[in-house]
C-alpha cells in the first residue's frame, strides 16, 4: 500500500497480520468481506482493517510502547477466497475481549465498523458475521422477556402468533385508528402493530393513539375471551420522551411496546429493553433503515450481524423479512439468521451464511417476525419456514380484504390454524398448500374471498444479496 509518509514506518501487516494466531474462546471474532483497491496486497489491506478497527493508526507511534500492544491489538488470522467472486476475499479478525465495554453493542459497533469503512485503500467492506464470545454475551441484557415468557404472558402456545400492521400507515385520527385495531383483534388476530413511522405526528399525537388503542384492546379481549395486544411505538426524538411513552403504555395496562432499533439507535434500544424487563413489558422491534446498511452484497453490515446485535441489546420480537413477500431475503440466509435469534447454539454453516459457531448460552430467544407484503396464499410457506416461534403479520393482507379488516383477520386465523393442524398431522404443507387452504375455505367464507382476492399476487424478483457460492 503506498503510504505517503516517512521511510522506516512499518506496514500494517508487520503488526496486524498474524496467520499463526489461534483465536481464544474469549476473543470476539469477525468476518469481513474485503474488496481492496487494485494493487494493494490482500494481507496488507486485511491487516489495515484489523488495525483501524482496534488499536492501530496509519503511522507507527511512540506511545505504543506505553502499553502492551500485543495484548490489545486486533489480529487478522485468516484470509479466504469468496466463492464466485474474484475481486473480494474474506478476512477473519480476532479482537481481545478487553477492547469492548461490557454490555455495550454501541461500543462493539463503533470499534468494528467505526472509521474503517471509509478507508481509501478499500473499495468496499462488509461485516458478514461476528462470533460473540460467551464472556461478552454474559454481560449483555438480552431480550427483556424472551419467547417462553412472552407465550406465558399472552397465553398462546403451539402455533405462530398472528399480527397486523395498521394501514394506512399515517393519517388516521386516534379514534379511527383505534377502530381499525379493534376490527383486527376481534376478527382473530393476537396482535396489531403501529407502523415504523408512526410516532407522534400532528394528525395523531401519541397519548391520543395510546388511549384509543387501549380501549380497542380491552373491548376485543372481552368479546373474544383471548389475550390481545397492540405494539405501541415508543420511538421518539429523545430518550426522555421515549420513556414517557413507555410509562404511559404501562399505566394503561398494555402488554407490549415497540421500538425502531436502527433509527432509534442501540443506546436507546438497550435502555428501553432494560426498562421493559424491569416493568414487565414485552418489546417488539422494527428494523426500519436496515436495508440501507445490509442490502449491498459487498458493502455494509449483513443483517445476521444486526440481528445478533439486537438479541444482545434486547427485544422480544424482531422483523426478519418473509422470504415470500414484498421484501428481499432468500430462504437459506433467512433461516440462518432466525436461528441466531431463537436457538441456544448455532453451528457454523456457510450454506446458511453463518461463518462461526455461535453459543448463546442461557440468553432467551427472540420471536422472528415475518412482515411485509404477505397474504393468505403465503400461509403454508410461512408456517413451514418460520415455525411456531414467529409472528406472522399481514398489513395489506388483512385490511385489503373486500369485507374489511375483521374479515381479513378471520381469513388469516382460519388459514393459520388449518396449516398448523395439517403440519401436526404430518402433511407436507408447502406441497399441499392449495388443497389445505381450499379445504379450510369450505367452512370460512372470509377465507374463500381472501383466496380469490389475492390469487394473482406474487413477489418474484431476482435476489440482490445472494449467498456467496460457486
Ligand atoms: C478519528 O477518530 O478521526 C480517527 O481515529 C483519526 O485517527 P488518525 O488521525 O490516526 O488517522
Ligand atoms: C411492516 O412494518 O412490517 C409493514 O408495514 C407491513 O405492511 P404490509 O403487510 O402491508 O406489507
Ligand atoms: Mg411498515
Amino acid at each position: 500500500m503506498s503510504k505517503k509518509y516517512d521511510a522506516g514506518v512499518k506496514e500494517y501487516r508487520d503488526t496486524y497480520w498474524t496467520p499463526d494466531y489461534v483465536p481464544l474462546d474469549t476473543d470476539l471474532l469477525a468476518c469481513f468481506k474485503v474488496t481492496g483497491q487494485e494493487g494493494v496486497p490482500k494481507e496488507e489491506v486485511a491487516a489495515a482493517v484489523a488495525a483501524e478497527s482496534s488499536t492501530g493508526t496509519w503511522s507507527t507511534v511512540w506511545s505504543e510502547l506505553l502499553t502492551d500492544l500485543d495484548f490489545y491489538k486486533g489480529r487478522c488470522y485468516r484470509i479466504e477466497d469468496v466463492p464466485g467472486d474474484k475481486e473480494s476475499f474474506y478476512a477473519f479478525i480476532a479482537y481481545p475481549l478487553d477492547l469492548f465495554e461490557e454490555g455495550s453493542i454501541t461500543n462493539v459497533l463503533t470499534s468494528l465498523v467505526g472509521n474503517v469503512f471509509g478507508f481509501k485503500a478499500l473499495r468496499h467492506l462488509r461485516l458478514e458475521d461476528i462470533r460473540f464470545p460467551m464472556a461478552f454475551i454474559k454481560t449483555c441484557p438480552g431480550p427483556p422477556n424472551g419467547i417462553c415468557v412472552e407465550r406465558d404472558r399472552m397465553n398462546k402456545y403451539g402455533r405462530p402468533l398472528l399480527g397486523c400492521t395498521i394501514k394506512p400507515k399515517l393519517g388516521l385520527s386516534g379514534k379511527n385508528y383505534g377502530r381499525v385495531v379493534y376490527e383486527c383483534l376481534r376478527g382473530g388476530l393476537d396482535f396489531t402493530k403501529d407502523d415504523e413511522n408512526i410516532n407522534s405526528q400532528p394528525f395523531q399525537r401519541w397519548q391520543n393513539r395510546f388511549e384509543f388503542v387501549a380501549e380497542a384492546v380491552q373491548l376485543a379481549q372481552e368479546e373474544t375471551g383471548e389475550k390481545k395486544g397492540h405494539y405501541l411505538n415508543c420511538t421518539a426524538a429523545t430518550p426522555e420522551e421515549m420513556y414517557e411513552r413507555a410509562e404511559f403504555a404501562k399505566e394503561l395496562g398494555q402488554p407490549i411496546i415497540m421500538h425502531d432499533y436502527i433509527t432509534g439507535g442501540f443506546t436507546a434500544n438497550t435502555g428501553l429493553s432494560k426498562w421493559c424487563r424491569k416493568n414487565g413489558m414485552l418489546l417488539h422491534i422494527h428494523r426500519a433503515m436496515h436495508a440501507v446498511i445490509d442490502r449491498h452484497p459487498k458493502h455494509g453490515i449483513h443483517f445476521r450481524v444486526l440481528a445478533k446485535c439486537l438479541r444482545l441489546s434486547g427485544g422480544d420480537q424482531l422483523h426478519t423479512g418473509t422470504v415470500v413477500g414484498k421484501l428481499e431475503g432468500d430462504r437459506q440466509t433467512t433461516l440462518g439468521f432466525i436461528d441466531q435469534l431463537r436457538e441456544s447454539f448455532v453451528p457454523e454453516d456457510r450454506s446458511r451464511g453463518n461463518f462461526f459457531d455461535q453459543d448463546w448460552g442461557s440468553m432467551p430467544g427472540v420471536f422472528a417476525v415475518a412482515s411485509g407484503g404477505i397474504h393468505v396464499w403465503h400461509m403454508p410457506a410461512l408456517v413451514a419456514i418460520f415455525g411456531d416461534d414467529s409472528v406472522l403479520q399481514f398489513g395489506g393482507g388483512t385490511h385489503g380484504h373486500p369485507w374489511g379488516s375483521a374479515a381479513g383477520a378471520a381469513a388469516n386465523r382460519v388459514a393459520l390454524e388449518a396449516c398448523v393442524k395439517a403440519r401436526n398431522a404430518g402433511r407436507e404443507i408447502e406441497k399441499e398448500s392449495r388443497d389445505i387452504l381450499m379445504e379450510a375455505a369450505k367452512h370460512s367464507p372470509e377465507l374463500a374471498i381472501a383466496l380469490e382476492t389475492w390469487k394473482e399476487i406474487k413477489f418474484e424478483f431476482d435476489t440482490v444479496d445472494k449467498l456467496d457460492v460457486n
